[in-house]
């Protein structure tokens, strides 16, 4: 039984977990506290943890009906992340561990999605992982559990910020992914060609600054906007960058032949995206893992699931832990 938490960015979430298929996922959003900035600010963001960490727990502990005496691993994330947030659910880890007396496992947030499209399903190594969320966009050749390889990244912004930054041009809100997903759905893809977010040809890195100077001169250009034009742009950048978002997956399949893909973070949550890997799955017989809704964006069922089958690298006392905002997928054990 494992208590885990994650708050490496601006969501506090909890699980009690037991295994694949009996957990709680409590995840409280600060959507609200952001939106009015068009992003999120760090202090507010970890002033937040503070106050709602504990009520997270409760409950995560309560819709399990279990205690803290049941626990018998504590899991927390230690990065990459803001650090002023990782700082309030890794102090809080601690101080649980160390009154209950319960072993700690630090866990790293990507290897955290990597997993999340596996949760209540086997997992067959070796598989192709695009991870896109509102910080990463890193396409990773899963060998094992902590065996990672860094096939292709974002040389800028992470696709889930270009989504962010492109509804803040349009002026739709935050974040901005789903509003953009939802605003998509009656425009027009085809209306502006906006150039792909793709770094050099030859290589499996992405670059979405391009596309979102496109958008920002386009918007400039077209003065004020009426709500045809707003969907009409919104649909054309969310094509632009699932076009190449499955173009590149489906190139890291190739290159290195393994047909098992998975795509996870925030950005997995986009309509589109998932429909276009299911025909691009079917087309060139792939298989295709797509996370449910509740596990795309952060939470800490995920985390849960990471420790779970990394129990054998160790657990560590509360005092040998430590938030690293910079920590290294592929470094995957804390030092
Ligand atoms: O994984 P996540 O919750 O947090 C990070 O670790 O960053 O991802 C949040 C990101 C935000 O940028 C948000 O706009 C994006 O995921 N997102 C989406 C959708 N839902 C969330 N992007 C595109 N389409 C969506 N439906
Ligand atoms: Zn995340």
């Amino acid at each position: 039984m494992i208590l885990s938490f994650d708050t490496s960015c601006d969501d506090t979430a909890v699980s009690a977990f037991e295994d694949d298929t009996k957990y709680s996922n409590i995840v409280i959003s600060q959507n609200s506290v952001h939106s009015k900035f068009g992003g999120i600010v760090p202090e507010f963001a970890a002033r937040n943890h503070v106050n709602t960490i504990h009520q997270a727990t409760t409950e995560a502990l309560r819709e399990l009906s279990v205690e803290i005496k049941h626990i018998d691993h504590i899991a927390v994330t230690i990065g990459p992340g803001l650090m002023p947030s990782l700082l309030v659910g890794v102090a809080f880890a601690k101080a649980i561990a160390y009154s209950n007396r319960k072993p700690i496992i630090p866990v790293n947030h990507i290897e955290g999605h990597i997993f999340s499209p596996f949760i209540g399903r086997e997992i067959e190594f070796p598989f192709i992982s695009l991870v896109v969320s509102g910080g990463h966009t890193h396409i990773f050749k899963v060998n094992g559990v902590g065996n990672y390889e860094l096939m292709g990244k974002t040389l800028d912004d992470a696709a889930g910020e270009a989504f962010d930054k492109v509804a803040r041009i349009l002026g739709v809100g935050y974040p901005g992914g789903p509003i953009i997903d939802k605003l998509s759905k009656e425009g027009n893809p085809e209306r502006f060609s906006i150039p792909q977010g793709m770094a050099q040809e030859n290589t499996l890195d992405f670059s979405f600054s391009g596309p979102k100077t496109f958008v920002n001169n386009l918007v400039k250009k077209l003065g004020n906007l009426s709500k045809t034009d707003t969907a009409d742009i919104a649909a054309s950048f969310q094509k632009s960058v699932v076009d190449i978002l499955c173009r590149r997956l489906f190139e890291a399949s190739k290159v290195s032949g393994i047909k098992t893909l998975s795509i996870s973070g925030g950005v997995s949550a986009n309509s589109l995206l998932r429909n276009k890997l299911k025909e691009i799955a079917s087309t060139h017989k792939l298989k295709v893992i797509i996370p449910e809704l509740p596990m795309t964006t952060d939470n800490a069922v995920m985390i849960a699931k990471v420790a779970s089958l990394s129990l054998s690298r160790g657990t560590y006392n509360y005092s040998k832990i430590d938030a690293d905002p910079r920590f290294k997928t592929y470094e995957a054990q804390p030092p």
